[in-house]
């Protein structure tokens, strides 16, 4: 993202903004090598070397963490060759550089979380920790309470058995059911495959829940910041 040259150089704690802006006009900041003196120029700081008097300043990010309520139709990637829409498109305002902590289907929905954090974020998908995830599937038709229990006790897919579930009907018409399941894997589409092994292909999928942290009532396509409180809630989910 860009900002202000002045601006970046304030946050990387080397002078405050107007002390910044007379270390542009006495030419003691380059850009990539070249001496800057324009007071007005943007640039990003991710992408160009800034050095003041010669040596690189250092930018310490700030940790962030936003739940976001995916919406379907969005990758999470954070570029598609397709050029289909980016999850962190929905992050107005966001000014750090962020990137989906998993991943959802294109046509999966709901709490998707999102941080700069690299160590929190592989604390959180490394499988030792097995996080529960919860989804609500829309599936077509009823399934019965045999096939869903094979689901529960775990099924080979993929010559790989899937680890226990939790599963619970939340309602039933005749041509769709609502299901509740929560997993601790994170394989590829596994809901969908599962419940395709069992005859009753997944319609729509929300994932509601991450460990303790429900998405609530955030809008589809919004977001929030959240703190280390509920970060907790992540990690304590098990
Ligand atoms: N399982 C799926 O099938 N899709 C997802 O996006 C997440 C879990």
């Amino acid at each position: 993202m860009k900002e202000r040259l002045q601006k970046i150089l304030a946050r990387a704690g080397v002078a405050s903004r107007r002390t910044a802006e007379q270390h542009i006009s006495e030419g003691r900041v380059s850009i990539d090598g070249k001496v800057v003196t324009d007071m007005g120029i943007k640039i990003d700081p991710a992408q160009h070397e800034i050095c003041l008097n010669g040596k690189p300043i250092q930018l310490t990010e700030e940790k962030i963490y936003i739940l976001l309520n995916k919406p379907a139709g969005y990758v999470t990637t954070l570029s598609d060759p397709q050029g289909r829409p980016i999850v962190t498109s929905l992050l107005t305002g966001i000014r750090q550089r962020v990137f989906p902590v998993g991943r959802l289907d294109l046509d999966t929905e709901g709490a998707l979380l999102l941080t700069n954090d690299g160590e929190l974020a592989q604390r959180i998908l490394h499988p030792s920790f097995e996080i529960p995830k919860t989804y609500v599937a829309k599936v077509s038709g009823r399934p019965s309470g045999e096939a869903l229990e094979r689901l529960a006790r775990g099924i080979e897919l993929e010559g790989r058995r899937t680890s226990p579930a939790r599963l619970k009907v939340i309602r039933e018409t005749a041509r769709f059911s609502l299901i509740e399941i929560i997993i601790h894997e994170g394989r590829k589409r596994q809901v969908r495959k599962m419940f395709a092994a069992i005859g009753h292909p997944v319609l729509s999928l929300k994932r509601i829940a991450y460990g303790r942290l429900q998405l609530g009532s955030l809008p589809s396509g919004q977001f929030r910041i959240i703190g280390r409180k509920e970060i907790e809630k992540i990690l304590a989910g098990r």
